[in-house]
């Protein structure tokens, strides 16, 4: 087990395989995987008014605003299971966000670590986006080349629903690009100006995504830079 503090946030665009990722890297540092689309997706799913607020933003492919989203990331980081570390994805989505969870980190005398960006084309994100299948039950992820079994989940004893995510329509889809270009992109820069970014190919397959990412966050760790980081250039330090 280890016992190195991780603050790891994931970057990349809708389908570009961060929950995936996630998934498996939280398994590998034993620290949790902290999606604000699956807790807002959650509370939809209880029916609770923060569901409520944020199911007419999702719906659009719109950000939930700001102050909704970041006292919902601020709760859920005090929780004891943070202590070791946490991995986020999804958020910050905005660097009014970014700043905000920097804010939060310096209450508790933390930073974060390390900023994987997954890299993956537009065309690339919408074919995976219209053909990801998800367990109503247990959350679990399907694409086209491990189609969903046609009875159900089936992973590991799981027997729940599949379903396709509202967003996932052509239209929203489309619009969730654009929003991610404008609103979340900046963030690259953001954080390359920590030296926090490693820029990883999303189109590998997952094992070896997943290989580079664990290099990225372990690099992180101890500052130097992986084959891959990205040092902001020039013209991105003027903007
Ligand atoms: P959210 O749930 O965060 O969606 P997203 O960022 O658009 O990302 P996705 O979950 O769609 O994709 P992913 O990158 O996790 O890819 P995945 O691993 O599933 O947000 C949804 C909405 O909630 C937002 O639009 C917004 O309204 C709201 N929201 C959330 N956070 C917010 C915030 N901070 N502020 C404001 N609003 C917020 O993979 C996709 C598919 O590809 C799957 O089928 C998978 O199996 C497949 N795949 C993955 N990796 C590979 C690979 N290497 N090769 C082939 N296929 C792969």
């Amino acid at each position: 087990m280890n016992s190195q503090w991780y603050g790891i946030v994931l970057l990349g665009g809708p389908g570009s395989g961060k929950g995936t990722q996630a998934v498996l890297l939280a398994s590998a540092l034993n620290i949790p995987h902290i999606s604000t689309g699956d807790l807002f997706r959650y509370n939809l799913k209880q029916g609770t008014p923060l569901g409520i607020l944020a199911k007419s933003y999702m719906d659009r492919g719109e950000l939930v605003p700001d102050e909704v989203t970041v006292a919902m990331v601020r709760d859920r980081l005090s929780q004891p299971d943070c202590a070791l570390g946490f991995i986020l994805d999804g958020f910050p989505r905005n660097v009014a966000q970014a700043e905000a969870l920097d804010a939060v980190l310096a209450e508790f005398g933390r930073v974060i670590t390390s900023a994987p960006y997954l890299h993956v084309n537009d065309a690339v994100l919408l074919e995976r986006l219209s053909n990801r299948w998800t367990c109503r039950s247990c959350g679990a992820v399907f694409n086209k080349v491990t189609p969903p079994p046609r009875e159900g989940c089936k992973k590991e004893h799981c027997d729940g629903e599949l379903y396709r995510r509202p967003d996932d329509e052509p239209e929203t889809q489309k619009n969730r690009i654009r929003v991610y270009e404008k609103q979340t992109a900046p963030l690259i820069i953001f954080y390359a100006k920590r030296g926090l970014i490693s820029e990883i190919s999303g189109e590998q397959d997952v094992e070896h995504v997943q290989l580079d990412m664990l290099r990225a966050v372990n690099l992180g760790m101890s500052g130097s830079s992986s084959q891959g980081a990205m040092k902001p250039s020039a013209a991105d330090e003027e903007c």
